[in-house]
């Protein structure tokens, strides 16, 4: 295999890629999608997690929010079994018990996360990304078009128009707009169905017309899919956020509606300013 099929920028894994349906397994009967207790999480002493305690609803699309350091992206590292946790239990439905499983499994029960460089096949089109994010077995390139089934063609082009790619999927990946990468990564995530998307600083660099379209993708994910989104740009939180999670050192300062924690005076604090 060329160097040429290798993603770029591989800012992070791709343990997720290549699953076909996951999440199947995740037991939704009653409870949360995804709950978190005292968690902590220490570096060399430092606690970049301090007894978070975070649960998300099935079907919620939470917004996350906080300074520099908070621990927002060592949370994702924690759910995603990037990092293990000092101390705490993180449960993915009402039975996997997240701290337990690796990477790859963790993957593979239904959680996907997008960071925040886009990672695509920049020599392959969109529909082939897309494609190619639906295989078990990635390495194999040869042919496979011949061998999608209609319900797969279908799926893509579902997902084309969801990411509002359905005009571009014979461009070659490396020719999008920064914007239409990072949708295209979306849309590679979703291709393998997972039940929680986690998606941390999607908007970061993107124009303002493009973040306004990724308001309504979010927007549109929520209900089926259960969404984390961590981000900076408050624009964009206040168009999509139902409760919104303030994170600071390590633990959860204030949660509520957008309202609600934008006039928390600790919030105004240590975060939006005055
Ligand atoms: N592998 C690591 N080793 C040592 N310290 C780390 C490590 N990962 C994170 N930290 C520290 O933990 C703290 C939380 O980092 P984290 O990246 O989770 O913050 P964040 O909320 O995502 O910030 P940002 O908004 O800047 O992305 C920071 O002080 C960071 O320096
Ligand atoms: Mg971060």
């Amino acid at each position: 295999m060329s160097g040429a099929e290798e993603p770029v920028n591989v800012s992070g894994d791709v343990s997720g890629f290549g699953r076909h349906v996951m999440g199947e397994g995740v037991d939704l009967s009653h409870g949360p999608i995804l709950y978190m207790d005292d968690i902590t999480v220490s570096f060399d002493g430092f606690r970049a997690l301090n007894k978070l305690t975070l649960t998300v609803e099935a079907g919620e699309l939470r917004c996350v929010i906080g300074p520099n350091g908070a621990g927002k992206t060592t949370m994702m590292d924690v759910i995603t079994g990037k990092t293990r946790p000092d101390e705490g239990t993180a449960f993915f439905g009402q039975t996997i018990d997240l701290t337990r499983l690796t990477e790859p499994q963790i993957a593979h029960q239904g959680i996907g996360r997008k960071f925040q460089k886009p990672t695509v096949f920049e020599n392959h089109s969109v529909f082939e990304n897309l494609e190619l994010a639906m295989k078990t077995d990635k390495t194999v390139w040869a042919s496979v078009r011949a061998k999608l089934s209609r319900e797969q063609l279908d799926r893509i082009a579902d997902t084309l128009q969801l990411i509002k790619l359905n005009g571009e999927a014979d461009r070659q990946a490396g020719l999008l707009s920064h914007g239409q990468k990072q949708w295209l990564e979306i849309g590679m995530l979703l291709m393998q169905e997972p039940r929680l998307l986690l998606l941390d600083e999607p908007v970061a660099g993107m124009t303002d017309e493009e973040t306004e379209r990724t308001a309504e993708l979010f927007k549109s994910l929520a209900g089926e899919r259960s969404v984390v989104v961590v981000e900076h740009d408050m624009e964009f939180i206040e168009s999509i956020a139902n409760i919104v999670t303030v994170l600071h050192e390590g633990s959860v300062l204030a949660e509520g509606t957008m309202d609600v924690v934008q006039n928390d005076e600790r919030v105004i604090e240590v975060y939006l300013g005055r």
